[in-house]
Formats: structure tokens, C-alpha cells, sequence
């Protein structure tokens, strides 16, 4: 079993796509280890996408990841970090196969619907940053 962090972006979460997206996350056969509604700080988004510091589009994306609730949910699964990925699609959602959350909810790179770990060290990382071991089922 593997674990991979999920973000609910706020552009979903404003749009009101957060109960289907779980429904997805459910039927796809994750469990859902760890969900908390959040309002990320400044601090907390530098800090969560800090590997993309020195990219040009950092100020972007963590001013639109504190705009905003999300929701961050700590998933289980056989290959979760691949499968979520699978299910979510590409990062720009107009590149995204049909079917995927993001070509279904999001709009462009930035406001992308949703946010998966890339890596399976990534997932239990991401995980630990929103959730300590005892809210964890
Ligand atoms: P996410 O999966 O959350 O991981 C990093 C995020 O950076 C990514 O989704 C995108 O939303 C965002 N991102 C990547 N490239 C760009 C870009 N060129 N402009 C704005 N945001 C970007």
C-alpha cells in the first residue's frame, strides 16, 4: 500500500466540485486515510511548494493555493501515487485526457482542480505536512 496526497484546490473548492471529486477519490478504491477543510497560510503554501521556489510561476501559484479553502486528504491505495496521477491527468487541464478531474473541473495550469505527489516518498512527505500520525486512520 501506498500513500499520495490530494489537495482540492481553491477553484474547485469554490466552484463546488468538492463532493464529486471525493466521490471519484471513493470509486477509484482509495481510502481516504486523513481530510481536513483548510485556508492555507502564505507561509504554509511557500512552504508546501517550496521545491518550486525558483520556478517563475512560484508567487502565482502559492498566492492562488491561500486564496482560498481546499481540502487536503491523505490517500491509501495499491499504487496510489501513479493511479491519482492517472485519475487527475495532465497538470494543464486543456491537455488533459477527457474523463480526468482536471479536464473535467479545472481551467488552466494554474488553476488546475487538483494536486497530486509526484513520487511515492512525495506522498508520505506531503501527507506528514497536513497531517500528524493520529489524525491518520
Ligand atoms: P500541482 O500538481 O499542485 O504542483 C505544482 C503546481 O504548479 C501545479 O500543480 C500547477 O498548478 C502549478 N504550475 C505549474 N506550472 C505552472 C505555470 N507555468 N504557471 C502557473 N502554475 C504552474
Amino acid at each position: 500500500m501506498e500513500i499520495t496526497l490530494a489537495i482540492i484546490k481553491p477553484d474547485a473548492y469554490k466552484n463546488g466540485d468538492s463532493g464529486k471529486i471525493i466521490d471519484r477519490i471513493i470509486s477509484e478504491g482509495f481510502s481516504i486515510n486523513g481530510m481536513k477543510q483548510i485556508h492555507l497560510s502564505r507561509k504554509e503554501a511557500e512552504g508546501f511548494y517550496e521545491v518550486h521556489r525558483e520556478r517563475p510561476f512560484f508567487d502565482e501559484l502559492t498566492s492562488f493555493m491561500c486564496s482560498g479553502e481546499c481540502i487536503v486528504l491523505s490517500l491509501e491505495r495499491e499504487n496510489a501515487v501513479l493511479k491519482w496521477r492517472e485519475v487527475i491527468g495532465a497538470t494543464n487541464p486543456e491537455e488533459a485526457e477527457q474523463g480526468t478531474i482536471r479536464a473535467q473541473f479545472g481551467t488552466n495550469t494554474g488553476s488546475n482542480a487538483v494536486h497530486g505527489s509526484d513520487s511515492s516518498d512525495n506522498g508520505r512527505l506531503e501527507s506528514n505536512y497536513f497531517f500528524a500520525q493520529k489524525d491518520l486512520i
